[in-house]
């Protein structure tokens, strides 16, 4: 089924001027950017992206780095879009992640990853409430 998910290219290629380079890897697996924005995140507003991750470790330092240069929050939408969207990022720890994918090429640590994916359609649904109203969605 087309399927919407919400994607955040993430500080560490931002910063390396990768955008472009990402967007390129969903168009080539056949998903299409139906919203993206820059914008810099407070560490508060990355902590309330990141709540389900509060009790772990790495929490604080991941909200740290969430708001430590901009990002590039987007909608991307295509057949079965959030599967495809995970296959096209790789293993969170890029050391794992297989030839070819975002992280493999790019991801400089498992924290510093370059890409975050909805992992589930209601995950997608929160996800892309949380930074894009509807008269941003443009299918
Ligand atoms: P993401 O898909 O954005 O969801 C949560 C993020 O936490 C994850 O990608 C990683 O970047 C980060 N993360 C997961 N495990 C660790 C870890 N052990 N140390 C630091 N960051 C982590």
């Amino acid at each position: 089924a087309i399927q919407r998910t919400f994607s955040i290219i993430k500080p560490d290629a931002t910063k390396r001027n990768l955008t472009g380079a990402i967007v390129a890897k969903f168009e080539a697996a056949g998903l299409r950017v139906v919203a993206s924005k820059r914008i810099h995140l407070s560490v508060a507003q990355a902590g309330v992206f990141y709540a389900v991750h509060k009790e772990r470790p790495f929490y604080g330092e991941l909200c740290e780095f969430m708001a430590s240069e901009p990002i590039v929050v987007q909608v991307l939408e295509g057949e079965d879009a959030i599967a495809k969207n995970r296959e096209v990022m790789g293993a969170t720890n890029p050391a794992e992640a297989a030839e070819g994918t975002i992280r493999k090429e790019f991801a400089l640590s498992i924290g510093e990853n370059s890409v975050h994916g909805s992992d589930a359609e209601d995950t997608a649904k929160e996800e892309i409430a949380y930074f894009f109203s509807g008269l941003e969605l443009v299918g």
